[in-house]
């Protein structure tokens, strides 16, 4: 990766000037100087006012407003306009559209209207990258390139004939021989031998179950094939003007997961992230932390991009909510806690018209003289006065695996309960790790796991071989491993590990089980430390592990629900948030962890900057000695923080406790 493209903790947010009279782009600039804003991304959706007609380029309008931000001292971040294809391209070409698993066509009159492995959009779209490249490629605004937008948002699987051909290639890349494919699918099941490449067919829907291999290489299949256009656009940019870095703004979120962005990585030169609150989960800020901790992952520890976020309401929830007052500051530096080095929005204005004009911007349709609006200056405010933390990293002493594989494994259908699904468990474990006062980095299974006081597998379903021994040396060296129910128990192939549950890790936790027993939706059990639990029991003994907790009623009475195997604890149920919280904080402890911080109070550590970000509604007082960024204060001993306000402290020493 390269060097970060914008200065300090920069301001962001994409700006569609094309939606707006020339008459309005002056006041755009001098609005954006008053916030401060840094950077803008121009030109996401510009492609059919830049084509008017295949080949006919029309670049005037946006040299004008290229020119009018350079001359304000604003950077871009230069989109190379492909995300959604002109009318004319798609008319010409209907076969570039997606088609859903039930083989409807999905027809343009929005954006994101072609498929991932259409030649003929690929063609017209390269031309147009070459086109911008030529052109914008030395211009001293531009600081980076943004591939297409968001890929894989609305066309992440595509299931039409074009798709297919591809795919039967890609299979008969990773797998050479039929007969491998036969044996990996396990075909030998419900008559599915394929004598040939040619016979398969992309996973639409079927009479009864899918095969679920099929469904797997499928996924990868996908995430692949955005992953190589991605790669087209991006070597179309680096011949023309290598010096400019180039990225694409990844969609890491709790209702995405079509991208396996762990992949993707190394093929960054900055990672950036998109990131809206989600009102329809339980724990909505928890899930931002969680994303922000994947996202650092996905980053390698570096700091990354927020190349989106919204300054209150979006307009794609079934009730969109408001930002209150100071929410905005409060999740921004949420973001810049967790290893943002810029905040970034959709959008500059809110627009007037189209299917976003509900859509929070930092200029609301109230205009200047608004709330939103001086709290978008404050924020501006904020974040230059933060600046110093940029380039600095978090420290965490606990990581929690993830793995997309494992994700799109998990979520399959015919396993034991519909009702586990993969993102709640992980999110569950997060949370309590978070509300304890530790900081977690959410990495790969394939992540150096050397540096971590506790690993935390939360219901890691698919695993490779070499997972296992990597657990087995953290516990070796006297960490701690944590391993929830529905572990380990298929392989990369979506293959039974026989021999008993959990699988790959029943030597390291010491325990075998014969049987799951999910409970039926809504159905507790209890256990005899007092918590209770639901979901999942399972039929299992221990064979060298120390039972921790026991049910004492349900189906398995008795039988052990939590183990531990020295410092590798086995969790076979869905414990209550309570008791989760009180095994995490027993965890934390017992390996180390300082904990600082609770439910509702972060602290989160970026080098010798302590950020204090308080959602609770009363104040917290946190030890620290140093300078609080924002107001320029000395702090001596501990900060105060009042309900709903944040502080960033350059700690002159990082005391025990922060
Ligand atoms: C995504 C897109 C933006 C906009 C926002 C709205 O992030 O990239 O163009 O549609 O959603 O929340």
């Amino acid at each position: 990766m390269t060097s970060f493209p914008f200065d300090g903790i920069a301001l962001g947010c994409d700006y569609n000037p094309e939606q707006w009279p020339r008459s309005v782009w002056p006041e755009d600039i001098a609005l954006m100087q008053e916030a401060g804003v840094g950077f803008v991304t121009l030109g996401v959706f510009s492609w059919a006012l830049l084509e008017p007609e295949p080949g006919r380029f029309d670049f005037g309008w946006f040299d004008e407003i290229l020119g009018l931000l350079h001359e304000g001292g604003i950077a871009v971040d230069m989109a190379t306009a492909t995300a959604a294809p002109p009318p004319w391209l798609t008319a010409a070409h209907p076969e570039m559209l997606t088609v859903d698993e039930f083989g409807h066509t999905l027809w343009p009159g929005s954006r994101q209207s072609w498929c991932p492995s259409s030649p003929v959009f690929r063609e017209h779209a390269l031309r147009l990258v070459a086109e911008m490249a030529r052109r914008y490629g030395e211009h001293p605004a531009v600081r980076l390139w943004h591939v297409s937008n968001e890929l894989g948002c609305h066309n992440g699987r595509c299931w039409c004939d074009v798709s297919a051909a591809a795919f039967r290639a890609w299979l008969a890349d990773r797998y050479g021989d039929v007969e491998k494919l036969n044996d990996t699918w396990g075909t030998a099941f419900w008559s599915q031998h394929y004598a040939s490449f040619d016979e398969v067919l992309p996973p639409r829907i079927t009479p009864a179950v899918p095969n679920p291999t099929h469904q797997l290489d499928f996924a990868r299949f996908c995430s692949d094939e955005l992953l190589d256009y991605h790669r087209a656009e991006r070597d179309v940019l680096r011949d023309i003007c290598p010096s400019v870095p180039v990225t694409t703004n990844f969609i890491i979120s709790s209702h995405q997961s079509e991208q396996d962005y762990f992949s993707w990585a190394p093929d960054m030169d900055v990672i950036a992230q998109d990131h809206y609150l989600d009102h329809r989960l339980p724990h909505v800020h928890a899930e931002q932390a969680f994303t922000d901790d994947l996202t650092r992952g996905v980053a390698g520890g570096a700091p990354w991009l927020l190349m989106e976020s919204a300054t209150s309401a979006v307009n794609w929830q079934p009730v969109n909510i408001a930002k209150r007052p100071g929410e905005l500051l409060l999740d921004s530096l949420r973001h810049v806690a967790r290893g943002a080095d810029a905040v970034a929005f959709f959008q500059w204005r809110a627009s007037r018209a189209g299917g976003e004009k509900f859509h929070s911007a930092l200029v609301p349709h109230a205009g200047r003289d608004s709330m939103k609006f001086r709290e978008v200056v404050e924020l501006g405010a904020a974040l230059t006065a933060i600046g110093e933390v940029a380039g600095s990293h978090v420290v965490a002493d606990v990581a929690l695996l993830w793995d997309w594989n494992a994700w799109w494994a998990c979520d399959l259908g015919s396993h034991p309960s519909a009702e586990v699904r993969y993102v709640d468990a992980v999110h569950r474990w997060h949370k309590a790790v978070t509300d304890a006062g530790a900081t977690a980095d959410v990495v790969s299974p394939s992540a150096d796991l050397s540096g971590y006081k506790v690993v935390v597998v939360p219901t890691l379903y698919l695993v490779d071989d070499t997972l296992a021994p990597a657990l087995a040396e953290v516990v070796a060296r006297g960490g701690h491993v944590l391993v929830t129910y529905f572990s380990g128990i298929v392989d990369t192939c979506d293959h039974i590990r026989l021999g008993g549950y959990p699988g790959a890790f029943r030597e390291l936790l010491g325990v075998r089980s014969e049987e799951f027993a999910p409970l039926a939706p809504g159905a507790t059990v209890t256990l005899d430390d007092g918590g209770t639990a639901d979901l999942w029991t399972e039929l299992l003994t221990t064979a060298g592990a120390e039972v921790v907790a026991s049910y004492t009623d349900g189906p398995l009475p008795g039988t052990p629900a939590v183990t531990r195997n020295g410092t590798a604890w086995y969790i076979a149920t869905r414990l209550d948030e309570a008791a989760t919280a009180a095994l995490a904080e027993r965890v934390l402890d017992e390996a180390g962890v300082t904990r600082t911080g609770s439910d509702g109070v972060e602290v989160v550590r970026r080098g010798k900057y302590v950020f204090v970000l308080n959602r609770s509604s009363t104040e917290a007082v946190v030890p620290v000695t140093g300078t609080e960024l924002i107001s320029g204060t000395a702090v001596a001993g501990s900060v105060s923080v009042a309900a709903g306000c944040a502080a960033v402290i350059r700690a002159a020493v990082i005391q025990e406790g922060t």
